[in-house]
């Protein structure tokens, strides 16, 4: 604040006297005033933020612009983290706006405003509150080339940071000759249309085995596990000396029943066609705390319908996961997000809403194609689409999913932080995901816990040791560049604390027809997709494809089921990559196999291909290496010393590297 109030006074200092004289604009005006232009004319869709879109003269979540019960007709309401950067070239003397967390979140939303001129602090607020009075903004630009509009986090997360630009006003120069412009930076301009560099590989009628080769399950609760395999039909699947307590249905590759004792039993799983057979081992570990040995892979709501998913359509996912073949490469989780709860009952119960008739005929039908089933909640009083959550429902909750049949919670921090309003310290964020690990060991099935708080307080370094099978390291990704940049470059470093049972999500996929409502194809070029891809097979992120199963087309279908790929994310030794080496502008990223071989990507964020190099030395291999290249399915021969490959723009090779054990 004393930063900003010094800045205040050198810049009236500063000015020509009467350089504000009570020219003060109406910000809640309707039309701007002569030779002023209101900011939200200008190209909004260059803007970044971490959550949602940028509203034009509305909130982010589409309401009047409010703030401090002042509606405002003009102005951008964003979300935190947000920057917006306009080019002025002198054409510009002056910025006002009031700013301040919309009034649509309450008490809620914690924010720093920011104005950079010419890259110069010209003003700042502190952390402003969801409440709290606005804040009149007024910043003299004469002369300035470009200005840029900050909103940060508060330090807290972005939480209902619904960070509102109320009136933000730009006044002329007389000789204004540019208009100002809108414009991304140059990092983070989106990439270009050229091919995918990738093989097309016809699917192969042979009989194959993907997806986990160790599954975990607790004692006496219920076990489900399709093998996913691949191959002309009718397949016919076969097993060694299951443990006691499961069976295989050897027309479907499902496997049930509930394990009788803890312990681990290797199971050799065989599938027929008429072309052949394939061979594989599967583990299967019984015991507590066993669960997502390998990353989740599945499917979750929110990007492609957000609040318009139904129970019709999650049926319609579950049969396009088996159809569309994506089960057969390892998919398994059909997840629910937000949006299915209703009201509670007499007894505290929670129900689902109309949208949702029966959520146990629903997860039935799920199980009896072999996959398994998620749900959404939040330890606040209510979700991020404001519908119930478990505060002090916890126990309740996790058996009335467990009663229902659910295998997978989400849970998502939301309205907890108005819970914990005024507190900091780790210990506010670890409570009340202890509540609910708890509360889920109880219940009566087996229910993978995936953390949604977005990475507050360093959450991967405890959340294993509250049950935490993954947890969200970031904010809400989209389907665009900045974004997917910014999310897998701030994974570097979290591998240290990802293994089998646990691991970092930097969230959900954003390839194919997604749109949160209103599906459109993936705003990510192709190589981007397949550079998002691949580093999450690399980061062992959990694998839960954000777009419509039912409309997938050749380039999606392929980048899906890449079984080389899908293989380096479900490995069994479970050693997430982390960037080993830059190569100038190229970053290396690698990680150990099961097999005593490498993975690596060579990614390039650069807007033009470039070449990349790997150095052996890098992964300390000595000798002649083999190596493969995993997108064109092409072994490569042997290299020594290093390899250079062209990397396309925005783009990832994928490789393997070294002499199997
Ligand atoms: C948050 C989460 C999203 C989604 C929505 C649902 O934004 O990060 O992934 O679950 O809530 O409201």
């Amino acid at each position: 604040m004393m930063k900003y109030l010094l800045f205040a006074l050198t810049l009236v200092a500063a000015l020509a006297p009467g350089q504000f004289a009570g020219a003060s604009p109406d910000l809640t005006a309707t039309t701007a005033p002569a030779g002023s232009i209101w900011l939200d004319t200008l190209d909004l869709s260059k803007i970044e933020q971490d959550w949602g879109k940028p509203g034009k003269c509305q909130s982010v979540e589409n309401h009047p612009l409010t703030l401090g019960k002042t509606v405002y007709a003009h102005g951008i309401g964003t979300h935190a983290r947000s920057i917006m950067r306009i080019d002025l070239h002198g054409s510009a003397t002056h910025f006002d706006a009031v700013v301040g967390v919309d009034d649509e979140v309450g008490k809620r939303g914690s924010v720093t405003f920011e104005v950079l001129a010419d890259k110069k602090n010209v003003f700042e607020t502190q952390v402003v509150r969801g409440g709290d009075a606005p804040v009149p903004v007024s910043v003299d630009l004469t002369g300035v080339q470009s200005l840029s509009l900050i909103v940060d986090d508060g330090r807290d997360g972005i939480d209902s940071d619904h960070a509102d630009w109320a009136g933000a006003l730009l006044t002329l120069a007389a000789d204004a000759g540019n208009r100002p412009q809108m414009v991304p930076s140059p990092q983070n301009a989106p990439g270009p249309a050229d091919p995918p560099r990738m093989a097309f590989e016809p699917v192969s009628p042979l009989p194959a085995i993907h997806g986990a080769s160790v599954v975990g399950s607790t004692p006496g609760k219920p076990f489900l596990f399709l093998i996913p395999a691949t191959g002309d039909a009718p397949l016919t699947y076969s097993v060694t000396k299951l443990p006691a307590g499961l069976v295989l249905d050897p027309k479907t590759g499902i496997l049930s029943g509930r394990l009788k004792s803890s312990g681990v039993t290797v199971v050799k799983v065989t599938v027929k066609n008429a072309r052949g057979s394939a061979t594989r081992n599967l583990r299967i570990i019984g015991g507590t705390g066993k669960l997502a040995q390998t990353p989740p892979m599945g499917w979750n709501s929110w990007n492609v319908w957000a609040g318009k998913i139904t129970q019709d359509k999650v049926e319609a996912a579950a049969d396009a996961m088996v159809n569309s073949g994506l089960a057969a490469h390892g998919y398994q989780y059909v997840n629910i997000d937000d949006t299915w709860e209703g009201q509670r009952d007499a007894q505290g119960r929670v129900t689902s809403n109309a949208k949702f008739p029966d959520m146990t005929g629903l997860a039935n039908y799920v199980h009896q194609k072999g996959l398994k089933i998620g749900i959404y909640s939040s330890p606040g009083p209510q979700t991020c689409a404001r519908y119930e959550g478990s505060y002090q429902h916890e126990e309740l909750d996790a058996q009335t999913y467990a009663d229902w049949g659910f295998d997978y919670l989400k849970y998502d921090w939301c309205s907890y932080g108005d819970v914990v309003k005024g507190q900091s310290g780790p210990d506010v964020f670890k409570k009340p995901y202890a509540v609910m690990g708890k509360a889920l060991a109880k219940a009566s099935r087996d229910i993978v816990f995936s953390f949604c708080q977005y990475g507050m307080g360093e959450v991967w370094t405890w959340g294993e040791s509250l049950g935490g099978n993954c947890w969200r390291t970031t904010g809400d990704i989209n389907d665009s560049w900045p974004s997917l940049r910014k999310i897998y470059q701030s994974q570097n470093g979290h591998e240290a604390y990802a293994g089998p049972g646990h691991w970092n999500d930097p969230d959900m996929l954003v390839v194919g027809q997604v749109g949160w409502g209103r599906p459109h194809p993936s705003h990510l070029s192709p190589n981007e997709q397949l550079l998002h891809m691949s580093l999450w097979c690399l980061l062992s992120s959990p694998l839960l494809i954000g777009c419509d199963m039912s409309n997938l087309d050749d380039f999606t279908k392929a980048l899906l089921t890449n079984d080389e790929a899908l293989d380096i994310n479900q490995d069994p030794l479970g050693k997430p990559a982390g960037r080993i080496a830059m190569d100038g502008d190229v970053e290396v990223w690698a990680r150990p196999l099961a097999d005593g071989t490498w993975a690596v990507g060579l990614v390039n964020p650069l807007l033009e291909a470039t070449d990349g190099t790997l150095q052996l030395s890098a992964l300390k291999l000595k000798g002649a290496q083999p190596i493969r290249d995993l997108w064109l399915h092409k072994d490569l021969g042997e290299i020594s010393g290093s390899y250079t490959v062209s990397v396309p723009a925005h783009g990832i090779v994928l490789l393997k590297v070294g002499k199997p054990r």
